[in-house]
């Protein structure tokens, strides 16, 4: 709202709308993407079935609704500049499958770039943004991800507002996702442009790309508000270049920063445990807080980590994060995490259990690459007022109730 206000008196006077005002992304946008799975081998009928996929896995239910096409849709431009689509991929043309998605109640998004061509050398925007927003409007298209490749040397703050502008102009509210991969520091401008920017370059499917693009994504984490949110890229979960622990893990901190959930897998063909850490609604809840603010990294000591953040109920989210080779124990400090109180009440957002109440800090012991993550809500006194032994305060041990063997 702030950024909003600032950018229509300060840079556009107030006659003019210049800031991104189309009411979306209250919360990070969950979804469907098809690029990590499938790169440019995407059809009209590959989309239908993931979105058929997405209603009757329950993966709508829990939440994901944008079905979003990538990069390789793109064919060409008519006469009059319009964009057109691959007749090979997408005889229908992109207003039927619009209309397909949106028959399962789901909403539908396309890709482009703010470049001379896209990064896999399709027909990209740059000087037909008007053009190409007015088509999108036409077929329904409620999602807009805005690559940065083959640019023409102007600066991306330069070049992204003139398609958020364009949208904003067609009168229809699309979800504006911006992909600079971080190259100008959006973090600084892009909550007066996108309703989430890319923070990092592309992940890959393996842990040391989806910890690195954690890291990156901390560093601007302050600028994370309801409208629009940091994105240090899409999901990985079910590609098969990371185990159990390592997706769960992944799955967990993006939730916890307020990352878009924008699934990358084929979801035509989910495993059990794919679904089962994709459709987490306790953990779901933490990514959905009203209250918007992103989860950051508050202590590591050799790779054992404690990432939290704050939610709309008073509650504090936490991730126990080991980077470590060994199982460990984490302690999360309630001082360091934001706890004011000197008790708490601590969930356990995986194993869907009350672990009890705990004093002054949380500790649990965590498998190599694999994280715990509670809820813990505040309760009892002030943390300055220590309490005595006769209030009968119950020191949880917790190394059995929390410890996940490899078999879940
Ligand atoms: C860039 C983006 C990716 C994907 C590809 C498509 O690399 O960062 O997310 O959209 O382009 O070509």
């Amino acid at each position: 709202m702030k950024a909003i206000q600032v950018c229509l008196f300060l840079v556009c006077g107030i006659s003019v709308v210049c800031a991104l005002n189309n009411g979306l992304g209250l919360t990070p946008q969950m979804g469907w993407n098809s690029w990590n799975h499938f790169g440019c081998g995407i059809n009209e009928q590959l989309i239908k079935d993931t979105a058929n996929a997405i209603v009757s896995s329950g993966l709508a239910d829990a939440g994901y609704k944008y079905v979003n096409m990538d990069d390789c849709w793109a064919y060409s431009r008519d006469a009059q500049n319009n964009i057109q689509p691959d007749p090979k991929g997408f005889p229908s043309g992109i207003k039927a499958l619009a209309d397909y998605v949106h028959s399962l109640g789901l909403k539908f998004g396309l890709y482009s770039d703010a470049g001379t061509k896209t990064c896999a050398g399709r027909p990209a925007s740059l000087g037909y943004e008007t053009n190409d927003a007015n088509s999108y409007a036409s077929w329904g298209v409620d999602y807009l991800k805005y690559d940065n490749c083959y640019d023409d040397g102007t600066p991306p703050e330069k070049r992204y507002p003139v398609m958020r502008d364009a949208l904003n102009a067609t009168g229809r509210s699309i979800f504006f996702s911006m992909c600079e991969w971080g190259v100008d520091y959006p973090p600084a401008w892009a909550p007066a442009v996108g309703n989430s920017w890319r923070t990092t370059g592309d992940i890959s499917d393996n842990w040391n790309s989806m910890t690195a693009n954690l890291d990156k994504n901390d560093e601007g984490a302050a600028a994370a508000g309801p409208g629009g949110w940091n994105d240090p890229d899409m999901l990985e979960v079910g590609n098969g270049g990371m185990n159990f622990s390592e997706y769960r893990a992944h799955f967990s901190l993006w939730c916890l920063v307020k990352a878009p959930l924008l699934i990358g897998c084929d979801v035509t063909n989910l495993s059990n445990d794919t679904l089962y850490i994709l459709t987490n609604p306790e953990v779901i809840a933490i990514n959905q807080d009203p209250l918007g603010i992103q989860g950051r990294k508050v202590s590591n000591v050799s790779g054992l980590e404690v990432w939290a953040g704050p939610l709309s109920d008073g509650a504090v989210a936490v991730v126990l994060f080991n980077r470590s080779p060994e199982r460990a124990a984490i302690s999360a400090s309630f001082q360091d995490i934001g706890v004011t109180k000197s008790q708490a009440n601590v969930r356990d957002l995986w194993a869907h259990q009350d672990l009890g109440v705990f004093e002054h800090e949380f500790i649990a012991t965590v498998d190599p690459h694999d994280v715990v993550m509670v809820r813990i809500t505040p309760t009892g006194q002030q943390q300055q007022q220590q309490p005595t032994e006769s209030e009968g305060i119950i020191e949880e041990e917790p190394v059995d109730e929390v410890y996940y063997g490899d078999d879940n």
